[in-house]
């Protein structure tokens, strides 16, 4: 394998000239949704700002996946129909999704198995956060999207013998992190951290991306982290998408107290992965 220099690899995906831009509309959700004095036509406000996030959001929203009866004509119909929390969320992962295609397009099976991925995390991270009312249920899944961020950018630049690193984890019966630091001084948590800060995320999002794999070690703990690393887990366990990861963690019960998470919470984390689970790749196609 070819290493890179990880200062050289540190100072490219730091930079952003050297990263897809994040639409703002990203930004911009979070900070509205971060103002208790904001509402649903601030949302309505930010979407339709973006002319490219409005129209496939739309066009999203009529499709089959959506399964709607009536036409959904405007964004702020949208709101209506969707939810001002369908909306944000089908914003932000747009945005996202345009990162993911712009980088990773050389690999499409492993680019959409770790969007669908990418998205399961997301979607059971907002819902273990709304049972936890420090943590914000739109930066949690914001959180959920680019958590593996790091993967695509390490696809990108080893190319198979970074997808060897994923059989390796599960041959030596060790995390990818811990294989991912000795074969190439790197882990993806890092790399995803990095361009979360590149991409000015708030820090409960870098956090929680730079952490994902070591949640439980952090001390003082931090329940946003926390309840990223469990929806990872819960994700490969409802095996939905592919993150690479052959050797995920087991959620214990132990770990959903140290979260904050009852079983009933866990459950409907699950079963929202799997209800939403053919919207995840629509999403992805959506974004192209
Ligand atoms: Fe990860
Ligand atoms: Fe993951």
């Amino acid at each position: 394998m070819i290493l890179t220099d990880v200062d050289e690899l540190r100072k490219k995906f730091e930079s952003v000239e050297n990263l897809p831009s994040l639409p703002t509309v990203v930004q911009e959700i979070l900070e509205v949704t971060n103002d208790p004095r904001s509402g649903a036509r601030d949302i309505q406000g930010v979407v339709e700002n973006d002319q490219t996030c409005s129209v496939k959001l739309l066009k999203l929203a009529n499709s089959a996946y959506y399964g709607f009866s009536r036409q959904v004509s405007s964004i702020k119909e949208a709101i209506v129909i969707i939810g001002m929390e369908g909306v944000k969320n089908v914003a932000m992962s747009l945005g996202v999704a345009e990162c993911f295609l712009e980088l990773g397009k050389s690999n499409k099976k492993f680019l959409n198995d770790l969007w669908v991925h990418s998205m399961g995390t997301a979607t059971a991270a907002q819902m273990l956060a709304k049972k936890a009312p420090e943590v914000s249920p739109s930066y949690a899944y914001c959180s959920g999207l680019v958590h593996d961020f790091g993967k695509v950018i390490l696809a990108g630049e080893y190319g198979e013998d970074y997808f060897s690193l994923f059989a390796r984890a599960k041959e030596e019966n060790k995390s990818l992190v811990e294989i991912e630091a000795s074969a190439i001084q790197v882990t993806h948590q890092q790399v995803a951290g990095w361009v979360a800060r590149s991409w000015e995320l708030p820090d409960v999002v870098i956090e929680s991306v730079e952490h994902h794999h070591d949640a439980f070690d952090l001390n003082p703990p931090l329940q946003h982290v926390i309840l990223t690393c469990i929806a990872d887990a819960l994700t490969y366990e409802a095996n939905v998408g592919n993150g690479g990861n052959g050797n995920p963690r087991k959620i214990s019960g132990a770990d959903l107290a140290k979260g904050g998470v009852d079983e009933k919470t866990k459950d409907a984390a699950v079963s929202d992965i799997l209800k939403n689970r053919d919207r995840f790749s629509a999403l992805l196609q959506a974004a192209e």
